[in-house]
C-alpha cells in the first residue's frame, strides 16, 4: 500500500556504502530532495540531498536529531558491517548496529516515525537450503548477533525489517566495494584471488533491489521483508559471472570453506523474497540484470 503524497521528511542513516551509492543513483532526484541524509560525511552520490551532522557512537546525539527534525520516517542503514572489525571491537560496532537506535524505539514510537531497518542474510548460520522471511535468526558471529538483536527490537515495535544480500556495486572508497568490484579490481592488478566453491549467497546490486525499498519505505507494511537475488552462487560463480560480464581474463583460484580457519562463515545464504514478490511486485534479479544495472567497471 502506498501514502497518497510521499511522507516527509524522510532520514537516512548509512548511506555512504555501496548500499547508499545504489539507492542515490536510482531514487529520483524529486524524491531524494525531499529526504535528509545524517552521518559523520556527505555520500558523494547524494550531492542535491540536504545533509546534517551524525555521529551514531556518540551517546545521545541521535535522540537531539530525531527530536529538532521529527521525522515521518526513518532508514536505518548505518552499521559497522566489517565482520573482522565486529569480531575485534564489539563493544564499538555494538553502538551502531544496535544500541544508538534500540535507544531511540520509544522516541520514534512517540513521533511517529516508521523504521525501516536494513539488516542482512549474516543473521543466518548458513545451513538451510533456503531462508524465509519468518524463519528465526540463527547467527554465527558478532556482527549476525548483533544485527539479530536489533531485529527482534525493532519487530518488537511493530516497525520493518529488510534483509538483503551481499551487495554488488562499483568502488565507493577504498574499503568499501560491491563483490564484483573486488573481484574486478583484483584481476585488473593481476592478483589471484580464492575463491569459495562451496560458500553460495543470493547476491545482487544495490541498484536492483532500489525501487522495493523505496515502496518499502513509503508503505505501511510491517515485520520482515527480503530483497535479494534470485538464486544462490558460489563465490566462484559469482566472480566468473563478474569477469564474463566485463570481459576480462580469469586469473583465480579455488578454494573451500573447509580449509577456512577464520570467523566462521555461513556457507549458504539465500534469502527467498516471496512477501516482496506477492506485495510490492519485486522481481529478484538473476545476476545477468544486477551485473546490467552497474556503470562500466573502470579497466585500469
Ligand atoms: N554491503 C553488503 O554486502 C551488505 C550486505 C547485507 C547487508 N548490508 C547492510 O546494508 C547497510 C549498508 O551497508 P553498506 O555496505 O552499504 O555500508 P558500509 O560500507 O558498511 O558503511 C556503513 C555506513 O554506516 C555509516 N556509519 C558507520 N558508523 C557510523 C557512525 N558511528 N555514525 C554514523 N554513521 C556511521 C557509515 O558512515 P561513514 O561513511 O561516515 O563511515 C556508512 O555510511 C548496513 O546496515 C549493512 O549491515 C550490507
Amino acid at each position: 500500500m502506498q501514502h497518497s503524497a510521499p511522507p516527509s521528511p524522510v532520514l537516512l542513516t548509512g548511506m555512504g556504502g555501496v548500499l547508499g551509492e545504489g539507492l542515490g543513483a536510482c531514487w529520483p532526484e524529486e524524491t531524494k530532495s525531499k529526504m535528509i541524509i545524517a552521518g559523520r560525511r556527505a555520500p558523494k552520490s547524494w550531492m542535491n540531498t540536504p545533509f546534517t551532522s551524525l555521529d551514531l557512537s556518540e551517546g545521545g546525539r541521535f535522540a537531539e536529531l530525531l527530536q529538532r527534525l521529527q521525522p515521518k520516517v526513518l532508514l536505518y542503514a548505518a552499521a559497522e558491517s566489517r565482520i573482522s572489525v565486529c569480531e575485534e571491537s564489539p563493544k564499538e560496532a555494538k553502538q551502531v548496529n544496535l544500541l544508538s537506535l534500540q535507544e531511540c524505539l520509544p522516541l520514534l514510537q512517540e513521533i511517529g516515525t516508521r523504521l525501516v531497518y536494513i539488516s542482512t542474510d549474516q543473521v543466518f548460520d548458513g545451513t538451510q537450503p533456503e531462508i524465509l522471511e519468518n524463519d528465526f535468526p540463527s547467527p554465527i558471529h558478532e556482527y549476525g548477533r548483533q544485527k539479530a538483536e536489533a531485529e527482534a527490537h525493532v519487530l518488537e515495535a511493530s516497525q520493518v525489517v529488510v534483509r538483503i544480500p551481499l551487495l554488488l556495486g562499483p568502488l565507493v572508497e577504498k574499503g568499501r566495494e560491491g563483490a564484483d568490484a573486488w573481484v574486478l579490481r583484483a584481476t585488473m592488478n593481476q592478483t589471484p584471488l580464492s575463491l569459495f566453491t562451496d560458500e553460495y549467497r543470493a547476491a545482487a546490486s544495490a541498484r536492483s533491489l532500489a525501487p522495493a525499498l523505496l515502496q518499502i519505505l513509503y508503505g505501511d507494511g510491517t515485520g520482515v521483508y527480503h530483497l535479494a537475488g534470485h538464486r544462490a552462487w558460489s563465490r566462484w560463480e559469482i566472480a566468473q559471472k563478474v569477469c564474463q560480464h566485463a570481459n576480462v581474463p580469469w586469473i583465480h583460484e579455488p578454494a573451500s570453506l573447509k580449509d577456512w580457519t577464520g570467523t566462521p562463515r555461513p556457507p549458504r545464504l539465500f534469502l527467498t523474497c516471496e512477501r516482496a514478490q506477492a506485495e510490492l511486485g519485486f522481481h529478484p534479479p538473476d545476476l545477468r540484470q544486477s551485473l546490467a544495472a552497474l556503470p562500466q567497471q573502470p579497466k585500469d
